[in-house]
Formats: C-alpha cells, structure tokens, sequence
C-alpha cells in the first residue's frame, strides 16, 4: 500500500502549448502531504499555483494537458483513474475552492440549492444509493444537511439564506458560501486557491480563522494557494515557494521564513511591509515575472536574483535536500560543491 502521505506528487508536469511553444505552467513539480496537514504553496501570479490545483483534479482544460508524472491520493495514482472514478473522486474525497467567487457561483441559481448540488451527484446521503430525483423526504435530508453545512461556516440564519441569490451575499459571505459547497460532501482533502484574496483584511482573518476551525474540527487536509508568503506562514504547517512552474523551496514555516535558502524566498520576504517605530521599508523583488514560454536556460530566477553567478545560467539547477529536510533549489546557497549529508536530486529539470 501507500507509505502514509495523503498525496504524492512526483514529476509532474503540465503544459499549454502556444504559438511561441509550450508553456511548462507545472515543471517536474515533486510534493508530499500528510492527512490533516495544512500546505501552503506561495508565488507570484502567473507561476503555476493553480493549474497544480487543477492538475491535481484533472481539470486541465484542451489543449493544456498533464503530460507526465504521477499523483498519488491515498496511494492511487489518480491519473490512471477512469473519468467515472475521478467523478468520485473531484467534490467528495477532494474539493476546491476555485479562485474567483463571482464565476463559480451561479447568478441564476439559488445559493443554498448550489451548496445541495454536490451532495445530490453523490447521492451522499446515507441509506439511499440510488435517489429518485422527486424523492421529498431526501431533498428535505440534503437540505437539512445544507443548512448545517451554513451554519458552521458561520452563514448567519441560513434558512433565509438558502433561498437567497448570489448577489444578495457580500463578498465575505459568498467566500462562506463556496467553503460550505466544498464542505458539504466532507472531503478529505481541500484546495483552496487563493481564497481571501478579493476581500478587506478583517474579513480575511475571518475566513482563515474558519479554515482552521475546519482543519481542526474535522481534520480536513488542506492546501492553501496564496501569494503572500506572510498568510501561508500564519495559517500553514509547510511551505512550498513556486517560480516559474517549479518549486524553488519547500520547508517547515521556521525553515522557510526564518532561514530562506533560495534568494526568491528572501525577496518575496522583503516584500512584506514590515512597520518598524520609524519607517516603512518595502523592498521589492527588481525586475518581472518570466515569461514561461521563454524561460532562460539554467535558473529561471537569475535575471533577477542579486546573487547570480556564471555557473547559475549553464544547467538545470538541481533539488537539494537538507538532512533536516530543508529543499530548496539555489546553486550559490549550496556553494557549487556537493555536500556530504546533502541529497542531491540528479533527474534533469527540464530539456530545453
Ligand atoms: N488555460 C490556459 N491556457 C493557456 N495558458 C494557460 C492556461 N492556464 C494557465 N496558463 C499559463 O500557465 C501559467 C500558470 O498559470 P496559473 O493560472 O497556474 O498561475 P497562478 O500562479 O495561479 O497565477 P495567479 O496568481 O495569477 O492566479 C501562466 O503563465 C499562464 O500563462
Ligand atoms: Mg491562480
């Protein structure tokens, strides 16, 4: 069987091809998480965070597409599944909350009835495997689940709700809403893209205060797409630093934002407005997001980084696993010298 991990991502890749050639939105990405953990992934728009999210789903629209490595749920390569089994799988055992409230609830529904809508492909309600669709006493069941659902996600008197339209709910609450029709069907695993990202801070708090009370109450896995890096470190227990389609760092919340390795963690570090009795010092990262069809051999950070060297633009950088299990990507971190306790990932990164 499988070794413990709730997921296991080992060389994926996904690829958009374009007129100027194929974009390698996910690079020979590699990641691990526990059940119950909470993982964040961190990067600049544009560096592949959702599309792992939706790899991971296999909703990778034509003509992108999945074009190697396994992902491994509960130790079942969820690539090798049927489109019947994956059904079972997308909403139920895994659920995401997509990045843009606004597009994924339906104008022309009403909100509790999109809330229902995951449990009635499910036929989750115990005892009844095949529902007649007119079936009273179940739709009451599902709605009377619905309405718990409201409730512990702090949707104030749901009843009202349930029959109210999205553009009766404010920003927070369909935020609410969209965790509640991820929640329903009580996944294992949840996939939050960027989830607080349109909203004021202290409605932020409010929703990440929720995600925790969720992980914790119900010990739902979580992965948490963000782009800053000080969120992920308040709310998650490791870390993942995307650049350009590939992990670049990944670690405890310590390792990572205590002691970044790679030069792209310590500018998104910087970038965070730090209020000190004097000033306001931002630093930003110089220079702009890649473009990922004309990635530059070697490191895709070093037109950037402040550190750079010749050897940094000849070759594929490799993965470097530190013994207390600290990766990260960066050739000057490693002094260009093999270390002997270091574990040195040896597949090449990319074929150019
Ligand atoms: N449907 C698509 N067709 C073509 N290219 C795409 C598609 N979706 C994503 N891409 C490309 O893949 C790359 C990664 O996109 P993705 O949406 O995963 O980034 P992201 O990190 O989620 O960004 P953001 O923070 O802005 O949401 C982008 O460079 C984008 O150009
Ligand atoms: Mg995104």
């Amino acid at each position: 069987m499988h070794n413990g991990n709730l997921l296991e991502i080992r060389n994926l890749t996904t690829i958009f091809p374009g007129r100027r050639g194929d974009v390698r939105a996910v690079d020979s990405l590699d990641l691990n998480m526990r059940a119950g953990e909470i993982l964040g992934i961190v990067g600049e728009s544009g560096c592949g965070k959702s599309t792992v999210l939706l790899s991971i789903l296999r909703l990778i629209r034509h003509p992108g597409y999945i074009s190697d490595g396994e992902i491994r749920f509960r130790g079942v390569d969820l690539r090798q599944l049927n489109s019947s089994a994956m059904r079972q799988v997308r909403g139920k055992e895994i659920s995401m909350i997509f990045q843009d409230p606004q597009t994924t609830l339906n104008p022309a529904f009403l909100v509790g009835e999109q809330i229902r809508e995951a449990l009635r492909l499910h036929h989750i309600i115990p005892g009844r495997k095949m529902p007649w669709p007119f079936d009273a006493a179940l739709r009451r069941h599902e709605k009377q689940r619905v309405l718990e659902v409201m409730r512990e996600v702090g949707i104030p008197s749901p009843i009202d709700r349930y029959v109210a339209y999205p553009h009766q709910f404010s920003g927070g609450m369909q935020q609410r809403a969209l965790i509640a029709a991820a929640l329903v069907c009580g996944p294992t695993l949840l996939l939050a893209d960027e989830p607080t990202t349109a909203l004021d801070v202290t409605i932020q708090a409010q929703i990440v205060e929720l995600m925790l009370r969720i992980n914790k109450e119900r010990g739902t896995a979580i992965i948490l797409v963000t782009h800053d890096l000080g969120l992920a470190a308040e709310f998650c227990q490791r870390i993942a630093v995307m650049y350009a389609g590939r992990i670049v760092e990944q670690g405890n919340v310590e390792q990572v934002v205590m002691h970044p390795r790679h030069p792209y963690t310590q500018g998104l570090l910087n970038c965070r407005p730090r209020i000190s009795m004097r000033e306001l010092r931002v630093q930003p990262i110089r220079g702009n997001v890649p473009d990922l069809a004309e990635l530059p051999f070697g490191c895709a950070f070093a037109p950037r980084c402040e550190h750079v060297q010749d050897v940094c633009r000849i070759g594929p950088v490799p993965m470097v696993t530190e013994p207390d299990g600290h990766i990260n990507r960066c050739l000057v971190h490693t002094g260009f010298q093999r270390q002997e306790n270091w574990q040195w990932s040896d597949r090449v990164e990319r074929t150019v």
